[in-house]
């Protein structure tokens, strides 16, 4: 089976309906305008979480979570968004005690066998491009939460959500300039991928500057910056001198280095640890500027920062609840907009 184009895809827009049933597999789905009303879906989550912790517009709606690589934000974000929705969720851990693991059915024959039983699923699966088949075959919507090195959507909508809300950035404002550092392993890091691309077509900047810093060999695919360069506002820069670069930055991404996709052990020890935002560094920074990292981390921000206020990716890891239990509505028809 072909893995789908973007082209092939529902574009996800300001119509409610245009996200009722459909799958998300990539960012390049959504239109400005369509982000716009995911975020704002996001915000009124945000509140009657805040306010009454829930409600039940997903009663008797089951969603799939399937796991074939290890998770935990995402799966418990999004099992956490539709519990607070009144939903249910069925969990597949596909490196576990499932059929998929231990008698080899197939990736299509598994989710076949979800969507006999839930609503929608959330599937997360190592190899790049296997979402995107799973998504031609499905009958329900399946949302793409990580296919190897490829995207990882959901993400990136929480990562532009959280900058927006820490940089006061909205609609009704002027647009702002902005620089975003983008840090660590972007070769591998499917969130950089998914969020570099978001940025640049969302239209919420008025001229954004992408600095790329990363050890050799694990640069930002040429992919990923041939998509970026179709946007005039935008501009890529690779930067080797992290103090230099976190000077002139608002946003700093920081993302671990993917030990589980190299082929060898001796290849991560050669650039683990190359980089590790410290104090120091954050002394560098504007006092505006805030720190995002998709986590878990390992060694690249040290726990002295977490006590910054610039800090903000625990903030961030909050608001993958939001922006998921947004999504969940969306998708599932239930958003009241
Ligand atoms: N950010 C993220 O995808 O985290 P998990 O791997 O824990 O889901």
């Amino acid at each position: 089976m072909e893995t789908p184009t973007d082209a092939s895809l529902p574009t996800l827009t300001e119509s409610v309906d245009s996200w009722k049933g459909s799958s998300l597999l990539s960012v390049t789905q959504i239109t400005p305008a369509g982000l716009q009303l995911l975020f704002d879906v996001s915000q009124e989550m945000r509140q009657i979480v805040r306010t009454k912790g829930g409600d039940n517009r997903l009663q008797h709606r089951l969603l799939g979570t399937v796991f074939y690589e290890a998770s935990t934000r995402t799966s418990c974000s999004f099992q956490a968004a539709v519990m607070r929705l009144g939903g249910k969720f069925i969990h597949v851990d596909g490196q576990g005690n499932s059929s998929a693991n231990k008698k080899g059915e197939s990736l299509e024959d598994t989710i076949r066998c979800l969507e006999c039983y839930t609503d929608a699923t959330v599937l997360r699966h190592p190899v790049h491009g296997s979402v995107g088949r799973v998504i031609q075959m499905a009958t329900k919507p399946v949302l793409n939460a990580g296919d190897g090195v490829g995207e990882h959507p959901t993400q990136a909508l929480l990562d532009v959500f959280t900058i927006r809300d820490e940089l006061k950035i909205t609609a009704n404002n002027d647009k702002p300039k902005l620089t975003v550092v983008l840090l660590g392993d972007l070769k591998h890091g499917r969130t950089v991928h998914s969020l570099a691309k978001l940025l640049a077509q969302s239209k919420m900047t008025a001229q954004l500057t992408l600095q790329y810093c990363s050890p050799s060999g694990l640069e930002m695919p040429q992919a990923v910056q041939d998509f970026v360069a179709k946007y005039y506002n935008v501009t890529q820069q690779p930067v080797t001198n992290l103090a230099e670069a976190v000077a002139t930055a608002d946003v700093l991404y920081v993302t671990r280095i993917q030990r589980e996709r190299f082929a060898s052990g001796d290849a991560y020890e050669q650039v683990k640890g190359s980089y590790v935002v410290n104090n120091e560094i954050m002394s560098q920074a504007k006092s505006s500027m805030i720190v995002l990292h998709p986590l878990p981390r390992v060694d690249e921000i040290a726990t002295e920062v977490d006590a910054d206020p610039r800090a903000a990716y625990f903030r961030q890891m909050e608001n993958g609840m939001f922006v998921r239990m947004a999504l969940l509505a969306l998708v599932l028809g239930v958003a009241q907009k």
